[in-house]
């Protein structure tokens, strides 16, 4: 959620200042871009240098280098940010935002920005009292800035009270479920599905493919990271899905269609991208098949159908995706599914795309919609191919 977004922590003068150290790993591990702004005041209670370590980026401190005249542009970095983050924030920066004063680089980054901004105060808890102070946390909220309320417990003062900046975890939480409020895909029930399925032969034997089931993982990832609620239903794979994803696993295509149809009714966007076994076996012996006979003939009979069957069921405010593994005439298959299984989009791999296929870190597609619109991407890994993915999905639900 947080991968590359533009953040700017300001940081006052507090002893809560040591704790922006443990909150910039924890905005860096999850991919954002930190630059930290520290005032004068801050700089005594966390060196630049660790700050600077951690954010892998340089840390601001004033206007300009008073030795080599170099200039902080404070526009360009109010310009640059996606959310501005100040943790901690004193009462005195806090009055010094709610009435406009403009004296050092972090208040001027403040009057410049456009994004979103968070206070986390921290100081003591007279002073959090004061309603000096209040008024000023009010008049910010006007301003529609959003207010990390602090916690109480012992403060630097000894005294014990409210005034206690909220913990990094804390505040790395809010900021994420404050972007997640303005994800596009906020509030949609998404199930994909993904890997091969494994039909039982006997107890030891099964019909499988060599589906990994990395393309699937990939758009339930980025469909999650877009603020979907994800399922996923995956059948046996070694790939290792995000905590917030609710995976399903089955093994049989049976099964699959058994959790597919449970899950559909309340799907918003269904993607079916798991290589679904066509046929099964006829029967499943109990116990191993030995090798008494130089011939031997397995019986299978054909799977349902689980993506025609869930465009059978689609109602019209229900999105159906799909996917189709070609080997020759590939777009007249593809074109001849969507229309023949009722989908939205169809997603066509050909095997003879080189970087195409299974067990690559590659992918490459060709996307078809009901318009008969023919989209056609170049190779790439099954990340980015599941971007483009989720970018048309996104064009269909800003259409519906
Ligand atoms: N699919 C499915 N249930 C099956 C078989 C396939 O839901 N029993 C889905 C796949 O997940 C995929 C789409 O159907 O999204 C197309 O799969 P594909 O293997 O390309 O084609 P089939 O429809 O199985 O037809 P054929 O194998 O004859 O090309």
């Amino acid at each position: 959620m947080l991968e590359n977004k533009n953040i700017i922590l300001g940081v006052c003068g507090s002893i809560a200042a040591y704790k922006s150290a443990t909150l910039v790993r924890l905005l860096v591990k999850a991919g954002a871009n930190v630059k930290v702004i520290l005032t004068a005041d801050a700089a005594n209670f966390i060196t630049p240098l660790t700050l600077a370590t951690l954010s892998k980026n340089p840390v601001y401190t004033q206007y300009f280098d008073a030795e080599t005249g170099v200039w902080s542009n404070h526009v360009e970095l109010g310009l640059w940010a996606d959310y501005m983050l100040i943790a901690p924030a004193s009462a005195n920066t806090l009055a010094k935002m709610a009435t406009g004063i403009c004296d050092n680089l972090l208040t001027a980054v403040y009057l410049s920005a456009k994004c979103p901004v968070l206070f986390a105060p921290a100081m003591d808890l007279d002073m959090w009292k004061h309603e000096s102070t209040q008024h000023n946390i009010q008049q910010l909220q006007t301003y529609h800035n959003q207010l990390i309320a602090p916690g109480s417990g012992e403060l630097a003062s000894g005294l014990y009270g409210e005034g206690r900046m909220a913990e990094p975890e804390e505040i790395f939480s809010f900021l994420e479920a404050l972007i997640s409020q303005h994800l596009p895909l906020k509030g949609k029930n998404v199930t994909v599905t993904a890997g091969p399925t494994y039909e039982a032969i006997d107890p030891v034997r099964f019909i499988g493919n060599h589906s990994s089931g990395k393309m699937g993982f990939a758009i339930a990832d980025q469909l999650a990271t877009l603020g979907a609620t994800v399922t996923l239903i995956s059948g046996p794979t070694a790939e290792k899905s995000l905590h917030k994803v609710n995976r399903i696993n089955v093994t049989s295509a049976a099964d699959m269609l058994e959790a597919c149809t449970a899950a559909f009714t309340q799907t918003d966007i269904m993607v079916m991208s798991a290589a679904v076994a066509d046929y099964t076996p006829v029967k499943k012996e109990t116990q191993k098949i030995k090798k008494h006979t130089e011939e031997f003939q397995l019986e299978l009979r054909k799977t349902t159908d689980i993506l025609a069957t869930l465009g059978a069921m689609k109602k019209d405010h229900q999105l159906l995706i799909g996917f189709a593994l070609e080997t020759e005439n590939e777009e007249v298959h593809a074109k001849a599914k969507l229309l023949k299984k009722n989908l939205d989009l169809i997603v066509l791999n050909s095997l003879n795309d080189k970087g195409a296929g299974f067990k690559v870190d590659t992918n490459k597609i060709t996307i078809f919609n009901r318009a008969a619109e023919k989209t056609v991407f170049q190779t790439k890994s099954k990340t980015e191919v599941a971007k483009d993915i989720c970018t048309e999905i996104l064009k269909l639900v800003a259409r519906s």
